[in-house]
């Protein structure tokens, strides 16, 4: 057995006990958005704190909440990371994506991964919701490097289609029935914590990205390998650092972005719950 393999049963077995149902759907909470798991749309049944999971990695950051809530929401058995840790804290990224390993061990099929963004596209603006075509990961590590253990995936997995469109004409139809716009785009993950200088922003625009953050592709990449389906959704809090204007970034704003847009982003997220279908 791989080491990741240990590790991840070890974390299993920690929690083996408390865990209410096997869960259809793992949902990720991004920046300023871990609220969704305290809406009342969310029917709560249990929640474990990442630090009592044996050999799990803890979140530093401010507005990062650690823990699994597991939920109903509608029909849906859902866990939920409120919080993620990212690669920027210092973790090693096959550490970073371990809460991801472990939902799908817990039997999740369907990984819904949010986050909070910076806007390269200069078409979109703070509280815009884009829907995750595809990803750019090339500027950190791969969760995969390493011996493959084979029964999570293969050793070569293709990534030619990370974001399921199925999932994708779901989130379409919600948004529309909840009257919210839904942009579409590719995102590039950054090593963080600093932000992006204008000079970064240039070269990611110019290699196709719209949307910059520190975390989601590597999680992408591991929940993809153990062949989850995927949806993703940036909430854009700010525009990049020299798109449009040249103010300065700091994660207050990008607080203060997602606070506002919680109630749009509750309704969209629990539409989508409650309209995909499981195992299609
Ligand atoms: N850059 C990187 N990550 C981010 C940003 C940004 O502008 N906004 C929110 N997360």
């Amino acid at each position: 057995m791989t080491k990741i393999k240990e590790e991840l049963e070890r974390a299993y077995k920690s929690i083996e006990d408390r865990i209410p149902f096997i869960p259809e759907i793992a949902l990720v909470l991004g920046s300023g958005l871990g609220e969704y798991a305290e809406d009342p749309e969310f029917h709560i049944e249990a929640e474990i704190p990442y630090g009592e999971i044996e050999g799990f990695p803890v979140s530093t950051v401010s507005g990062h909440d650690g823990r699994f809530v597991f939920g109903t929401v509608g029909e849906k058995k859902v866990v939920c990371m409120k919080g993620r840790v990212h690669y920027y804290e210092g973790y090693p990224v096959t550490q970073v994506v371990l809460p991801i390993r472990l939902m799908r061990r817990m039997g999740a099929q369907v990984l819904l991964l949010t986050n909070a963004a910076g806007g390269v596209n200069p078409s979109f603006k703070p509280g815009d919701f884009v829907c995750i075509t595809d990803h750019i990961s090339s500027f950190v590590p791969s969760p995969l490097i390493g011996p493959n253990e084979d029964d999570f995936g293969v050793r070569f997995p293709d990534m030619s289609q990370v974001y399921s469109k199925r999932l994708r004409l779901v989130l379409e139809h919600c948004a529309e029935k909840c009257k919210i716009d839904v942009k579409e785009g590719v995102y590039v993950q950054l090593s963080g914590p600093n932000y992006e200088t204008p000079a970064e922003i240039r070269m990611v625009a110019k290699l196709g990205a719209d949307l910059v953050g520190m975390s989601t592709v590597i999680e992408a990449m591991a929940a993809r390998h153990m062949g989850m389906e995927i949806c993703g959704i940036s909430l854009v809090t700010n525009m990049a650092c020299g798109v449009i204007t040249g103010a300065k970034l700091s994660h207050e704003e990008v607080k203060e972005t997602a606070a506002v847009a919680k109630e749009r982003f509750t309704m969209l997220v629990t539409s989508f719950i409650t309209n995909i279908t499981i195992g299609d």
